[in-house]
């Protein structure tokens, strides 16, 4: 035979296979918009910004939807009810992790974030232990967070800029966790924070560990994308989600309304295991700097966009801008 023909026939069978493929999978699979050979679903992502592609999609496809990149489905989940029906009522199966290509290269594809099964359960308790162990300790990770705050401080002053610091603290010692309960206006700023930036849009990737029923469909072993964002900005949850509004977590008395919506770490057995230490750190610095510092901006604040961040990848960052810290 004629060595182009049977290229060309090589070829089209390989692409029939791969159609054929395609839908015998895409049986189970919840429905999604439809992958081009090779390439799947590329041309429907916008891929600066991935999650606002997600919401897209999930307004034509529904809350469980499955996007193809290249060859491989990805089942994307959106929403509050669909995300926590995953990563909480079905968290043992929701819990694997696919290895990640470029983390593949090195063949310890250990750790914990990339780990699976029984490894990843060993890592993560050995993590969680140590972190604990270290907090009970005779110098906890308070202090040391504290001491690290400690730092900042640059002189004694007169004046606090903030009532409720002013009025829980004082400007004679550092602030420590107990002041936190006390401090609802404050503890509702961090959360609303954390809520506003939505620092990881897309999770983690999550990989289911076993076939698994899941509504209507029968999701075999695939990535699993969750859109934190879609629970994160939740309009029913917070009115006007896109903006800052530290009113989002208090009720008309100014108590702390805590929220089941607030994932900014994730949820289940795969949620982030630094949480604690890393809303520690946020409620001693944000608390030690304003006792000791007004924060001016150097551009007008109106001028100022706080709503594009300058990179939305896997991390969402806010855009840079400059401040001064201006003694009390
Ligand atoms: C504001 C700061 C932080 C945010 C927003 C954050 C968020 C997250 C998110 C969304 C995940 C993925 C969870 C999932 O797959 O469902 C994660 C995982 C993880 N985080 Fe964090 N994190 C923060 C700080 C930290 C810190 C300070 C540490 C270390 C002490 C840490 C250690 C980890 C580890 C080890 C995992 C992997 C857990 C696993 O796969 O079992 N994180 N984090
Ligand atoms: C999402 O849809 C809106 C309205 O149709 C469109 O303006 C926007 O460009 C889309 N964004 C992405 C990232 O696909």
């Amino acid at each position: 035979m004629d060595p182009v023909v049977a290229l060309i026939l090589g070829v089209s069978c390989l692409l029939l296979l791969s159609f054929w493929r395609h839908r015998s999978r895409r049986g189970k699979l919840p429905p999604g918009p439809t992958p081009l050979p090779i390439i799947g679903n590329i041309l429907q992502i916008d891929v600066k910004d991935i999650s606002k592609s997600l919401t897209n999609l999930s307004k034509v496809y529904g809350p469980v939807f499955t996007l193809y990149l290249g060859m491989k489905p990805i089942v994307v989940l959106h929403g509050y009810e669909a995300v926590k029906e995953a990563l909480v009522d079905h968290g043992e199966e929701f819990a694997g992790r696919n290895s990640i290509p470029i983390f593949k290269r090195s063949k310890k594809n250990f750790g914990i974030i990339f780990s699976n099964g029984k490894t990843w359960k060993e890592i993560r308790r050995f993590s969680l232990m140590t972190l604990r162990n270290f907090g009970m300790g005779k110098r906890s990770i308070e202090d040391r967070v504290q001491e690290e705050a400690r730092c900042l401080k640059v002189k004694e002053h007169e004046e606090s800029l903030d009532k409720e610091i002013q009025c829980v603290i004082g400007r004679h010692r550092s602030p420590c966790m107990q002041d936190r309960s006390r401090m609802p206006y404050t503890d509702a700023v961090l959360y609303e924070v954390q809520r506003y930036i939505d620092l990881i849009p897309v999770n983690l990737p999550h990989a289911v560990t076993c076939d698994v029923k899941f509504r209507n469909y029968l999701i075999p072993k695939v990535t699993i994308w969750t859109s934190l964002t879609s629970v994160l900005h939740d309009n029913k949850e917070f009115p006007h989600p896109e903006i800052f509004d530290p009113g989002h977590f208090l009720d008309e008395r100014g108590n702390l309304r805590k929220s089941d919506y607030f994932m900014p770490f994730s949820s289940g057995k795969r949620m982030c295991v630094g949480e604690s230490l890393a809303r520690m750190e946020l409620f001693l610095f944000l608390t030690t700097i304003l006792q000791h510092f007004h924060l001016k901006s150097q551009v007008d604040l109106k001028e100022l966009d706080t709503d594009t961040p300058i990179a939305n990848g896997f991390a969402s960052l806010p855009p840079l801008y400059k401040l001064c810290f201006i003694p009390v």
